[in-house]
């Protein structure tokens, strides 16, 4: 079926034959890429609906470069989207699943979607070819998904290997492509190789490519994944005692991480950490802490202290805005900037959460506003950010886009009925945000008083926002 549709020129050139199931963003970025680094790949996903619009050419998730990717890709006759999981397993050396692992109640991971596309592909596979499963699971799965599919088809005949994945959302093309290094969990030889040779174009660009048994593999994603929410859980504690002690978390975390053991990334502090990856990642590694009965104090500490600092954030925007039912307005819905994504956003916490304290909440989202629409329809969501801050008392920048590094800040003090620019990303200079004749607040820094906004607005001086608590208030 593969071979009919791809065609016999673009054949002689295919390195290996792939399944990728589910075409979320994961599977989609790497079934694009793995068609880019030559392979020939099919994707199935069990929503018929999403293989259909991706065949029509339409992507429901905004990742930049992934359209343009994903087009490349088809166009060359590497990629094809498969409604029908028969055909998308016809042939293939390899089948990766990058299905759902949401988390359950307990905060472990529900592997069912992975079961699931287990069971299914079972009996269409030949001995020769390995599942390997790119979706973040706890210690152990692959292991267990090997057996389940041994009782399916009766015989312990399809290895299963572990490939974590660890792309970032908006920037997963790259991320995919020049990783800092690969993981390939597999329990013998024979996956180890043909896992290897998936990657080898990218070994051959000095990718490092580290081969381990299955259970390492999968803590290295959890572990890695909860030490960098470790690692912004604790600059955002920092951030506090700078803003109490009268230092910039700037230059503090500048100093910390020019030590080459620590290094700059993920030290920068902001309203928490959110995502599909981090929140749920923490709690799963928690929870294999507990089921192991190796706790993971630590984790656990950092679990409930980023809950805090959403809401602590949310309280003290309601502290600077002196009234109940004034408008304010958040800049930003998505979890972080370059995605539409809201899931477990810190700033829809804190506008979700502005609007149960009595507040009348402005928003807006440069890519993320559909999604915000849906998920708090009664936030007044407004087509530019200049409209989201009009009458507002108080702008909060909760998502670092580059567009907010851009605003017209006298055009955003001019629309504004207070003063206060809190910016949570640290994203502004203090003193162009005081120049344009706004009060300056951010996260982790001394807080500044502009002593020309008023002046600045036609009609009587204006009270100034957060009078009380600009300077020096602590969360
Ligand atoms: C994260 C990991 O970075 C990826 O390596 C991993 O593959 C992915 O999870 C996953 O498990 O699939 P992602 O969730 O896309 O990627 O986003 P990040 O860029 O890691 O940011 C996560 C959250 O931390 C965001 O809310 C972001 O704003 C916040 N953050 C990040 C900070 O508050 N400060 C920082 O310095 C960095």
């Amino acid at each position: 079926m593969l071979k009919l549709l791809l065609g016999a020129s673009v054949n002689s050139e295919i390195r290996m034959r792939i399944a990728v199931l589910g075409a979320g963003y994961v599977g989609l970025t790497t079934a694009s890429c793995l068609a880019k680094i030559g392979h020939a790949v099919t994707s199935h996903d069990v929503d018929k609906n999403k293989i259909r619009a991706l065949q029509r050419g339409e992507l429901a998730i905004f990742e930049p470069g992934l359209d343009e990717a994903i087009r490349e890709a088809t166009a060359a006759g590497r990629l094809l989207f498969c409604e029908d999981v028969v055909s998308a397993l016809s042939d293939v050396n390899v089948v990766m699943l990058t299905v759902g692992t949401p988390a359950k109640c307990d905060g472990d991971i529900d592997l069912s979607q992975v079961e699931a596309a287990a069971r299914l592909l079972a009996p269409y596979l030949t001995p020769a070819a390995i599942v390997v499963i790119k979706s973040t699971v706890s210690v152990g799965t692959a292991r267990r998904i090997r057996e389940l599919i041994a009782e399916e088809r009766g015989a312990l005949d399809i290895a299963v290997g572990s490939n974590p994945e660890f792309l970032r959302e908006g920037s997963a093309l790259r991320d995919f492509l020049k990783p800092d290094r690969i993981v390939i969990g597999a329990d013998d030889r024979h996956t180890a190789a043909v896992l290897q040779e998936v990657y080898a174009p990218l070994a051959a660009s000095q990718v490092p490519v580290m081969v381990m048994a299955t259970p390492n593999a999968e803590l290295v994603k959890h572990a890695a994944n909860a030490l960098l929410a470790l690692k912004i859980g604790f600059i955002n504690d920092v951030a506090e005692l700078c803003e109490r002690a009268g230092a910039d978390i700037l230059e503090v975390a500048a100093g910390v991480g020019a030590d080459s053991r620590i290094g700059t990334s993920f030290l920068m502090p902001g309203p928490g950490y959110g995502g599909s990856c981090f929140p749920k990642d923490t709690r799963a590694f928690a929870a294999a802490g507990r089921r192991h009965n190796a706790p993971q104090p630590l984790i656990e500490a950092l679990i409930e202290r980023n809950e805090v600092r959403k809401s602590s954030v949310a309280g003290l925007i309601a502290g600077m805005a002196n009234r109940a039912g004034a408008k304010v307005c958040i800049l930003g819905a998505a979890f972080k900037k370059d995605t539409d994504d809201i899931r477990e956003s810190p700033a829809m916490a804190i506008a979700v959460e502005l609007e149960r304290l009595g507040f009348e909440v402005h928003g807006h989202d440069p890519k993320a506003m559909a999604n915000a629409r849906l998920a708090a329809p009664s936030v007044q969501w407004a087509h530019d950010p200049y409209e989201a801050a009009r009458g507002c008392e108080i702008v909060a920048i909760a998502t670092e886009w580059d567009e907010y590094r851009e605003l017209d800040l006298k055009r955003l003090c001019a629309a504004m009925a207070g003063t206060l620019l809190f910016d949570l990303r640290n994203i502004l200079h203090p003193d162009a945000v005081l120049a344009a004749g706004l009060d300056y607040r951010g996260l982790g820094r001394t807080s500044r008083r502009s002593h020309t906004g008023p002046e600045l607005k036609s009609g009587p001086p204006r009270r100034t926002a957060g009078h009380r608590t600009v300077a020096g208030a602590a969360m």
